[in-house]
């Protein structure tokens, strides 16, 4: 299992103070969120901020592109020091050369997927990639509240997982707090991205503890119940 606080929810102000505290937190992976005010209807930050961030922390920097133009920025990413670039399914045919251009940069190839597109927009990729985002928010803000509708394809990455015998990550991103992200882990969730769950807590490392904990507890009850996807596709 693997926890990723994301940068979004921290104080801009504080950032080495901020990307400090992740880094003692226990998590094992930061998550850099970057909106285009295009792709989403929000700013957030770019290449400079990650370049910031890479000599302040040993943890693995996920960076999740939500922009309509990922083209022109997964190099400059990739040399600032991203271990993971993601990018969106939504973006349609140019998908399969972002994620070919992502290996060739020598890092980490992740496809994220927005609440209202249906799973079959992921298939014929799931052979190339090292992470399926699920979105369990309309990406853009956070501090959202969880999309439960989400939850099926969860469980429909976790079963073609299974039955394709892949070793993608299934990650969740939104409104990710303790109880949905048991609820996550529960349906085979196991990369959990939390913004106010542990940013906006005083004391982020026992809320990284705490949301541990849930996950480990989900385990033993999803080996008893296994996945049965509903309306996933
Ligand atoms: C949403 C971003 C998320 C965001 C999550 O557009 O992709 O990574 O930071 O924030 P919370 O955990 O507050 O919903
Ligand atoms: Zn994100």
């Amino acid at each position: 299992m693997i926890i990723a606080p994301s940068l979004l929810a921290a104080n801009f102000a504080r950032l080495d103070r901020e990307v400090g505290r992740a880094a003692r937190s226990g998590a094992e992976w930061l998550h850099l969120d970057i909106m285009d005010g295009h792709f989403v209807p929000n700013l957030s930050f770019g290449p400079d901020i990650v370049r910031a961030v890479r000599p302040l922390t040993r943890q693995f920097l996920d960076v999740h592109l939500m922009c309509s133009r990922p083209e022109i920025l997964l190099e400059p990413f990739a040399k600032a020091g991203a271990d993971q670039l993601t990018v969106h399914v939504e973006l349609g045919t140019r998908v399969d050369a972002l994620l070919w251009k992502i290996r060739s940069l020598g890092i980490k190839a992740g496809l994220a997927i927005n609440p209202p597109t249906p799973m079959h927009t992921v298939r014929p990729y799931l052979k190339t990639i090292d992470l399926l985002l699920v979105m369990t928010v309309n990406p853009g803000f956070g501090g959202q509240s969880f999309i439960h509708e989400a939850v099926p394809k969860i469980q429909q990455a976790a079963l073609w997982q299974e039955e394709l015998q892949l070793a993608y990550r299934i990650e969740v991103d939104g409104g990710i707090n303790v109880e949905t992200a048991h609820e996550c882990a529960v349906a085979g969730a196991d990369t959990f991205v939390s913004g106010t769950g542990l940013f906006r807590q005083p004391h982020m490392a026992s809320a990284v503890r705490r949301m541990r904990r849930a996950v480990e507890n989900a385990g033993q009850r999803r080996a008893l119940t296994p996945p049965v996807p509903i309306g996933a596709t």
